[in-house]
């Protein structure tokens, strides 16, 4: 048990997808695991433990941008032996070819700061995803019908940003969406010699202003939900 997790010891799988949502690790873990437990309700951030393929998986949300992140992959690393730390979660697209519900899997994640850049002082860290995660979330991708993207993303830390003209430098070079967790979860899978991966489904769109309607959201999910178990497991 630790400040942000109750789980007892032993109660959380090596392996753990993390969406932002509590509610959509409760939603991914009662459709896709076998005999899924509540193993973390502690301020409504449920988590859930069950089994996928006969291997434990725990679910666990996140909250939504990196400082709440780094709370949650720290205790799961450090506290409960996570080893691999796989965010499905949401983006917004940035580019032209990347469309609604379309499956974005992040090389890399570019931030202006995020709760680990006090430590890197003028170093410019480069977080990158794990190489073997990476391969075979692809090609469990490629088996499916969706639109799949694989480059670099940026995790920002506003939703309702002022700075437009950090998107249009992000546009620019060619990164692919946005959200708000994945830079901090490869800087400390790398700090603590982990695997991790953003798998991502495009809910709206920065240049069209298009939006996901909700039900259409469901069934991206569970895309996503699937990648990420056949690439923690292949
Ligand atoms: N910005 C940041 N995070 C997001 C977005 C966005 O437009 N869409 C989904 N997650």
């Amino acid at each position: 048990m630790t400040i942000h997790i109750g789980a007892a010891p032993g109660d959380i799988a090596e392996t753990v997808l993390m969406p932002g949502d509590p509610y959509r690790a409760k939603w991914a873990a009662e459709n896709f695991l076998q005999s899924p437990r509540l193993i973390n309700e502690v301020r409504g951030m449920l988590g859930y433990t069950g089994t996928w393929n006969g291997n434990p998986v725990t679910i666990q949300g996140s909250g939504m941008g990196m400082p709440s992140l780094s709370i949650y992959a720290n205790e799961l690393i450090r506290d409960f032996g996570a080893k691999t730390l796989i965010r499905i979660g949401s983006c917004g697209g940035m580019q032209p070819q990347v469309k609604l519900r379309d499956v974005i899997l992040a090389m890399t994640a570019t931030t202006v700061g995020s709760p680990s850049q006090s430590m890197f002082r003028e170093m410019n860290f480069a977080p990158v995803a794990d190489w073997s995660l990476l391969q075979a979330a692809a090609k469990a991708a490629q088996s499916r019908e969706v639109g799949l993207h694989v480059g670099g993303i940026y995790s920002s830390d506003t939703f309702y940003d002022e700075r437009p003209d950090l998107n249009e430098q992000m546009v620019r070079h060619g990164i692919l969406g946005v959200e708000m967790e994945a830079a901090e979860l490869y800087t400390l899978a790398a700090r603590y010699q982990c695997r991790a991966l953003a798998v991502l489904t495009v809910s709206d769109h920065l240049g069209t202003g298009e939006a996901l309607p909700s039900d259409q959201r469901e069934r991206s999910f569970g895309d996503m939900v699937e990648i990420a178990l056949e690439a923690a497991f292949s």
